[in-house]
């Protein structure tokens, strides 16, 4: 694979991304043929924030393939207490290793980390930003239970703002034609801005409404997110929107009899556990799906096998991002780097925050 770091989904071509799904597939099928193909290989898991399905379905993932792990779960734990720099830390822990998971609750920490590290980085979340492995698992279940990634109509529900689960599906769907998504939130929780510039700039539509069950009859997929407490700053606030969208066996009468339930887990209250015994429930299958395809991204990544430090990149402006959730407010020695995105607008590229010249 040609693709060195995985920052979201699209950094993989199509065919990539297409390869990927099959090897999911077909280790799904056959793990005995891929329980050594990793040996001798070590996968660091580095997580400044909690988690459970990926940080123990990056580690299942390598071990099947009779790789092995290190990692901190809690950073506390590790130097990042004394005060260590995000970089100094990826520059040693690539070091020992062949390829790095990390999750962190700040935006672009994975694209950071990437700028120094000799092995593949892999996003395993930055805060409200992206999750790639997430979406990689999303469409692995897709693939199998609806046997097609394209000409569906998707709703996505909840926390669309600072899901970034969403925002890395919508990315990758997009790129296939002809998806329609159907955004379900309240005005506060809408999405951001740059990914409906994706959406607008793809062969595929959206429409945000603020009823599920006004969208209910017409969705394929119906894609459930949690309201992500921690992004909010006053619990006042998290309490506004908590429990707007609740899905339960009532609101699912209108829905096709073959539309899918995805969910990326935790689950707080958005779906009644009797849904759990729908068979169009699909969030707890899609959990295994996950580690079949984080096991083909790891073979993948690790095809090269070479370890190689990064050139130094140099500041494409001389000022800094805005946004206060950006790595960069925090790790002041990253260089800023923009995209320039017409007129005066420039996007960070570590976060796809947008600044004036
Ligand atoms: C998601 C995450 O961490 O963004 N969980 C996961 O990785 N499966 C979703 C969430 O926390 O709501």
């Amino acid at each position: 694979m040609k693709t060195r770091n995985v920052l979201d989904l699209t950094d993989l071509t199509h065919d990539e991304l297409m390869a990927v799904i099959r090897l999911a597939d077909d280790i799904r099928k056959k793990p005995a043929d891929y329980a050594e193909v990793c040996r001798g290989r070590i996968l660091a898991t580095l997580f400044y924030e909690p988690s459970t399905r990926t940080q123990m379905s990056f580690q299942t993932a390598m071990l099947r393939l009779g790789g092995t792990i290190i990692g901190f779960a809690n950073p506390q734990n590790s130097s990042v207490a004394k005060g260590e720099s995000l970089k100094d830390t990826i520059t040693v822990v690539g070091g020992y290793t062949d390829i790095i998971a990390i999750r962190h609750p700040l935006e672009g920490t994975a694209a950071a980390a990437a700028m120094y590290s000799p092995v593949p980085v892999v996003n395993a979340g930055d805060g409200g930003h992206l999750h790639p492995t997430q979406t990689l698992t999303d469409v692995v279940t897709l693939h199998n239970e609806m046997g097609r990634l394209d000409n569906l109509t998707i709703g996505l529900c909840g926390d669309l703002k600072n899901g970034r689960t969403v925002h890395s599906l919508i990315k990758t769907m997009s790129t296939f034609k002809g998806n329609r998504f159907i955004l379900i939130s309240t005005p506060e929780l809408t999405i951001p801005q740059y990914i409906k510039d994706i959406i607008n700039a793809s062969e595929c539509t959206y429409k945000e409404i603020p009823s599920l069950a006004d969208a209910m009859p017409q969705l394929d997929v119906l894609y459930m997110t949690r309201i992500q407490r921690e992004r909010f700053s006053s619990i006042e606030e998290y309490n506004r929107q908590h429990g707007v969208f609740i899905l339960d066996k009532e609101k699912l009468r209108t829905a096709k009899k073959n539309m899918k339930i995805l969910h990326p887990l935790p689950r707080v209250d958005e779906i009644d556990v009797e849904v759990d015994y729908d068979d169009r429930a699909k969030y707890f299958e899609q959990t295994v799906y996950g580690m079949y395809g984080r096991m083909a991204l790891i073979m993948k990544l690790l095809e090269k096998g070479d370890k190689k430090y990064p050139a130094r990149i140099m500041p494409s402006h001389p000022f800094g991002c805005k946004n206060p959730k950006c790595i960069t407010s925090t790790e002041k020695y990253l260089p800023g780097i923009f995209r320039e995105a017409g007129g005066d607008m420039l996007i960070c590229k570590y976060c796809d925050g947008r600044r004036l010249i």
